[in-house]
């Protein structure tokens, strides 16, 4: 069933669909509002429950008002109502619970839309779009939330399996190279692929759901990666072999930052975007600090530590010299018995002279104050690129999915951090943040700086006249 989209007198309307987490919103919201600035009719397409977060924490409609094609709509993401919605849970519930009833209610979205939806924006994720799409005879395009080199590590799963290199026997070395993920033979370990390589099993059904959707996003009209060519090309190489329209479009907060600098100044007050209230009190903590003194610790808003891990954190920070701004996102704390939140209470009493403790943090801002001299990470991608974009070094925690691959990225490739992974031990985090923040500092500082500038050749001519260049 076509609708007619023949009348170009209007400008082109796209849809933008993102996988309804935080980490995904973010930065395709900000592509969204690019396409926006540069001319498109636009429809963000949200979950109910993220969309009315963002309506609670964000001034959405001062924000978006300004473009007069930009509009919001919403749908179910599949899940009951009362569902928490918090740690991992939408690897185990997407196949069965939600995308059912998101693929229903993305038809009748694009359907009933007027005028009709020129071309899908999908999140690279919900490959369900892709049948959808051509069910109705529209373009799409799929974004990939998370980095390059995780995107091939992914697709490479089933070569890496069929060379014997996987499974991984328990025993064995974790720091064998793998060396059937072409462009990355020289680096990448089995302790860097996803966490769900580990497992014995190769018929596991995340690892089958997160190969399936990544050869799924090669079959859309084209793939956009949240990347500069500066940054990741030698792997962008690599994809475009299987793909040959493959655009690096990012750091796109970066992108978005220059465009909206251009247009209303540097004090312009940007569009945080944020699922949860923002604490800003940190920012006038920060102000009295001095000069890269602070390293910020934050692992992304899926991400969940273990009662135990955080106090190992903790006394790691406060043994250190430095002083530390620690984001404890609310139900976070995995503790027994509901102790996860009193230990953070308990933290916050005894680190008073020592550091900051906000449940969520204005991040980019914060990435961006002199005060910062370092990011404790769980190198989600965001947080990776808005660390690289900042111009500031890394202490890598990763816990699951690209996570691992990115921070072998920053650590071994960029070398603009330190590895940590595997580990949660008091005495190793003192050690890595006193070489970050004191007895490395200026050659982290040096290499960090480095990769910042070369980050992004400014683009002005991606969108030309309605069609990607
Ligand atoms: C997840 C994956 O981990 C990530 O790798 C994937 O590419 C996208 O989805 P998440 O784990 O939340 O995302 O991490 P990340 O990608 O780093 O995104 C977190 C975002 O939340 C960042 O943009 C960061 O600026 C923001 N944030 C985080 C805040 O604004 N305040 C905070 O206190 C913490």
């Amino acid at each position: 069933m076509e609708q007619d989209r023949s009348s170009q007198s209007r400008p082109p309307h796209v849809l933008v669909f993102p996988l309804p987490i935080q980490g995904h919103i973010n930065s395709m919201i900000k592509l969204a509002e690019l396409l926006a600035i540069a001319g498109f009719k636009l429809t963000f397409l949200n979950s109910h429950h993220n969309h009315e977060r963002l309506v609670k924490f964000n001034n959405i409609a001062a924000h978006f008002e300004r473009y007069s094609g930009f509009q919001f709509k919403t749908i179910t993401d599949g899940l009951p109502l009362d569902h928490p919605r918090s740690g991992n849970w939408f690897l185990d519930m997407f196949e069965d619970t939600m995308e059912p009833k998101m693929k229903e209610s993305l038809r009748e979205v694009l359907v009933n839309s007027s005028p009709p939806v020129d071309c899908i924006i999908a999140d690279g994720f919900l490959g369900f779009a892709l049948d959808v799409a051509k069910e109705l005879g529209i373009p799409i395009i799929f974004f990939r939330t998370s980095s390059p080199c995780c995107f091939w590590v992914y697709y490479s799963i089933p070569d890496i399996i069929q060379a014997g290199e996987l499974p991984i026997n328990g025993s064995e070395d974790m720091d064998r190279l793998i060396t059937t993920v072409p462009g990355m033979e020289t680096y990448l370990r089995c302790r860097d692929l996803p966490t769900f390589c580990r497992k014995l099993d190769i018929e596991d059904s995340i690892m089958k759901l997160v190969v399936k959707q990544t050869r799924k996003s090669l079959q859309a009209d084209a793939l956009i990666l949240n990347t500069a060519e500066e940054l990741d090309g030698p792997i962008l190489s690599q994809i475009r072999t299987k793909c040959s329209r493959v655009y690096a479009v990012g750091p796109l907060h970066a992108q978005l930052n220059t465009r909206i600098n251009a247009k209303h100044g540097e004090s312009y007050d940007h569009f945080s975007n944020t699922l949860w209230e923002v604490d800003k009190s940190c920012m006038f903590w920060l102000n009295k600090q001095p000069n890269r003194s602070v390293i910020y610790v934050s692992f992304g808003s899926i991400t969940s530590t273990s009662r135990e891990q955080l106090v190992e954190l903790w006394y790691g920070l406060l043994n250190s010299k430095t002083k530390f701004l620690l984001v404890v996102r609310p139900n976070s704390v995995i503790g027994k018995d509901g102790e996860g939140e009193d230990v953070v209470m308990e933290l916050m009493e005894k680190s008073k002279d020592r550091g900051y403790i906000v449940n969520w943090a204005p991040q980019e801002a914060v990435l961006n104050h002199p005060a910062i001299g370092g990011f404790f990470t769980h190198n989600g991608w965001n947080s990776t690129l808005e660390s690289v974009v900042a111009g500031v070094p890394m202490i890598c925690w990763p816990q699951f999915a690209d996570q691992h691959v990115n921070c072998r990225v920053v650590s071994e490739v960029w070398k603009i951090g330190l590895d940590m992974k595997d580990v949660c031990d008091s005495k190793i985090v003192e050690k890595m943040v006193n070489d970050v923040m004191v007895d490395r500092k200026e050659e982290f500082a040096k290499s960090a700086s480095e990769i910042a500038k070369r980050k992004i050749r400014r683009r002005s001519r991606w969108y030309n006249g309605g069609r990607f260049t």
